[in-house]
C-alpha cells in the first residue's frame, strides 16, 4: 500500500530502528527495490528526485510505476513515495496534487527564515492530502560539487525554533555526511544526533548514507537518526555488474538483459543494509 512516512518512521523511532529510503531511477529500478524489501517483508521509503521524475517521464509516472507494482506484483509491504529534494513550493505541490505520499522541500541553501516560510506552506497544503513532509537544516555537501565537499553542520537552537515553527513531520539536519560516495573518513557529529534527537519529538533523517558502513549507519541510529537515505551506494553496484557483464558478453543487445544483470546487486545491498535492523 502506499502510505506517507509518519506511522512507518515513528513506529521505528520508539524501536530503535531505521527506515531506509531509497532512490529510483526507472522502472526497473523501482521492482527490483520493492521486490527485495518485499522478501525482506519490510517497509521502505521510495525517493525520486525532479530529475528522476523528469527522467521518468513525470509526477503521474511516477506514481502510477509505484502504485501498478504493488498491485500487479501482489506485495504486502507499506511503500511510501517520497519527492527528494524538492527544489520549490510548486514541485512539493505537483507531487502532492499527482498522488506522492510524502515531499521533501530543501531550501537548506536559503536562510533560515525563508525556509521557515516556505516549509510552513507546504506542511499547509500538504496537510490536506495526509502527506508527510521532511525539511533540511544545515548546507550538505557533495563530492560532485568541489565547493562543498565538508558540510556545514546545523544547530540544535535553529533545530528546535524551525520544528515549533514549521510542525513538520521529520528533520534532516546536517551532521557531517554528504551526498555521493566519499572515500575519505567522515567525521560525524554523533553528539549533534543526539543533542537534537533528545530535544526534539521527530524522527531524524540521516541524508548521505552511502559509503558508510553497517557499523557507521548503526550508531547513526543508536544516536538518534531513523530514516537513512541511500542512492550513490545502489548506483554503484548496479552500475559495477552492468559494466562487467557488458566486457564479457560483448554480442548481447538484448536491453532487459543488460538492465536486470545488476539487479542481484542491488538486491544484496539493500539486505546487506536491511541488518542494521537485525543487530
Ligand atoms: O537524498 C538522497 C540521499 O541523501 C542520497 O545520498 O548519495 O549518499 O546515496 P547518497
Ligand atoms: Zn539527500
Amino acid at each position: 500500500m502506499l502510505v506517507n512516512s509518519k506511522v512507518m518512521l515513528s513506529k521505528a523511532r520508539k524501536d530503535k530502528k531505521a527506515v531506509f529510503q531509497f532512490n529510483i531511477n526507472n522502472l526497473e529500478w523501482t521492482k527490483c527495490i520493492l521486490e527485495e524489501c518485499n522478501r525482506l517483508n519490510t517497509d521502505v521509503i521510495l525517493g525520486a528526485s525532479e530529475k528522476a521524475i523528469e527522467y521518468m517521464g513525470g509526477y503521474q509516472v511516477v506514481v502510477a510505476i509505484c502504485k501498478e507494482l504493488l498491485e500487479s506484483l501482489s506485495l504486502n509491504i507499506n511503500v511510501c513515495l517520497h519527492l527528494d529534494h524538492g527544489s520549490s513550493i510548486e514541485s512539493c505541490k505537483k507531487a502532492i496534487d499527482c498522488g506522492f505520499t510524502s515531499v521533501m522541500l530543501d531550501f537548506s541553501k536559503r536562510s533560515l527564515e525563508e525556509n521557515i516560510e516556505a516549509t510552513k506552506k507546504v506542511v499547509n497544503y500538504a496537510r490536506k492530502y495526509n502527506v508527510s513532509v521532511e525539511a533540511e537544516l544545515g548546507i550538505m555537501g557533495s563530492i560532485q560539487d568541489t565547493k562543498l565537499e565538508i558540510s556545514q553542520n546545523t544547530n540544535l537552537e535553529d533545530c528546535i525554533n524551525f520544528v515549533k515553527k514549521t510542525e513538520i513531520d521529520s528533520l534532516a539536519p546536517t551532521v557531517g555526511t554528504v551526498h555521493g560516495i566519499y572515500k575519505k573518513e567522515l567525521n560525524i557529529d554523533y553528539e549533534l544526533i543526539k543533542k537534537i534527537s533528545e530535544n526534539i519529538d521527530l524522527p531524524l533523517v540521516l541524508h548521505g548514507g552511502s559509503g558508510l558502513s553497517n557499523e557507521v549507519l548503526q550508531k547513526c541510529v543508536e544516536s538518534g537518526i531513523t530514516k537513512i537515505n541511500i542512492n550513490s551506494d545502489l548506483q554503484e553496484v548496479w552500475s559495477q555488474k552492468v559494466r562487467e557483464y557488458l566486457l564479457s558478453n560483448d554480442k548481447v543487445i538484448d536491453p532487459r538483459k543488460i538492465i536486470a544483470s545488476g539487479f542481484e546487486a542491488i538486491k544484496n545491498e539493500i539486505s546487506f543494509k536491511m541488518n542494521i535492523n537485525k543487530e
